[in-house]
């Protein structure tokens, strides 16, 4: 019988259990996927763990939280299974990239053919499972932040998930990028192009001292008060700065805000079309998904550990 992985209750990992599960069917404008690797996300942890309690009734659909106990994984990658009867394009046995999508810890999943992707050859299923939801946000928080050749851009948590997407997007664009990160990935910042600092006490001189021609924007994945401040103090065009969690404080600066909760901007329509486009620097090896740590199926809840710490050097995901 085919597995899925849910939350029993709101808690903490431990509530994460593996259950047996009848194999979906497509709907006729959907298709079935067996999951060969589904990405990890903070969100996944938020969903049970109660953080967005507060997200409003018309917004739940778009941050993937459905009635009662939500479901969790937001993105895979796998082989295609089975073709609802108005879908063209998509066959049997393809190789795809799926997201967004709903349930996705499991050996199945079902999904609107809007939401597959042939997956390139050339990426790997661990890479191919976990681009899509880091990657479609860091665009989204560049562009909020107006970032383009000639910015100098402070990226907060740049060794994060999001922050790895974002630093090499960033450099890409032609932008100077410096990435706060803990001492240990600073080499792999380097590699990518970005000039690391570590965030902590001192934070806004060591920016300075690392851009002595001035930050013109900056993107925060890291959430924290510090992050905030800096931003403000280095920054003089507020709308350049755009944050994608951390305290409702942020909300009375004037900066943006990205996400799903209220007074935020889900970015749904750049974050659509920015699939497309991360698959092909994928595929050209212009964008490396860095992969932190696999886990099998029955081990999320250890991954969920390791991604609540908050230092996994890239992304987390799960191999059913
Ligand atoms: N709004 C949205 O649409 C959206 C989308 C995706 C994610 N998010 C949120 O964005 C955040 C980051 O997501 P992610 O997937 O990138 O998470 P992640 O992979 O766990 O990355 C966490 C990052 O935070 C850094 N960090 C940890 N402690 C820090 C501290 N005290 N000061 C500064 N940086 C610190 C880590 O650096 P070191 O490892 O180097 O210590 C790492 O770069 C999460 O809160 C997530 O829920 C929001």
């Amino acid at each position: 019988m085919p597995r899925i992985v849910r939350p029993t209750a709101y808690g903490l990992p431990e509530v994460l259990t593996v259950v047996e599960t009848p194999t979906p069917h497509a709907a006729a404008d959907g298709v079935v996927v067996e999951v060969r690797a589904a990405g990890v996300n903070p969100i996944d942890w938020k969903l049970y763990s109660g953080t967005f309690h507060a997200v409003e009734e018309d917004l739940k659909d778009a941050a993937g939280i459905t009635a009662g106990m939500p479901s969790i994984g937001l993105e895979c990658a796998g082989v295609v299974t089975e073709v609802g009867a108005d879908v063209t394009g998509v066959r049997v046995g393809d190789e795809v990239i799926v997201y967004p999508v709903t349930a996705a810890y499991a050996d199945y999943v079902t999904a609107p053919a809007t939401s597959i992707f042939s997956k390139p050859a050339s990426l790997g299923w661990a890479e191919a499972g976990s681009l899509m939801l880091a990657g479609t946000t860091a665009v989204h928080a560049l562009h909020a932040a107006g970032v383009a050749a000639g910015d100098t851009v402070l990226v907060h948590g740049g060794s994060g998930g999001v922050g790895l997407m974002g630093v090499q997007l960033a450099t890409a664009a032609g932008a100077t990028v410096i990435a706060t990160a803990a001492e240990r990935n600073h080499a792999l910042l380097r590699e990518l192009g970005a000039t690391p600092i570590v965030y902590g006490p001192g934070l806004a001189d060591r920016v300075r001292a690392a851009a002595p021609q001035g930050v013109s924007a900056a993107v925060d994945f890291a959430g924290t008060e510090e992050a905030l401040d800096v931003s403000l103090e280095l920054v003089a065009d507020r709308t350049r700065i755009a944050s994608i969690t951390g305290s409702p404080r942020r909300a009375a600066a004037g900066i943006k805000l990205l996400g799903y909760g209220p007074g935020q901007d889900a970015g749904a329509e750049i974050r659509s079309a920015a699939r497309s486009e991360l698959i092909d620097r994928a595929e050209s090896g212009a964008l490396r998904v860095v992969v932190a740590t696999t886990f099998a199926l029955a081990e999320a809840a250890k991954a969920h550990e390791v991604g609540i710490a908050g230092h996994a050097p890239g992304k987390l995901v799960l191999i059913p």
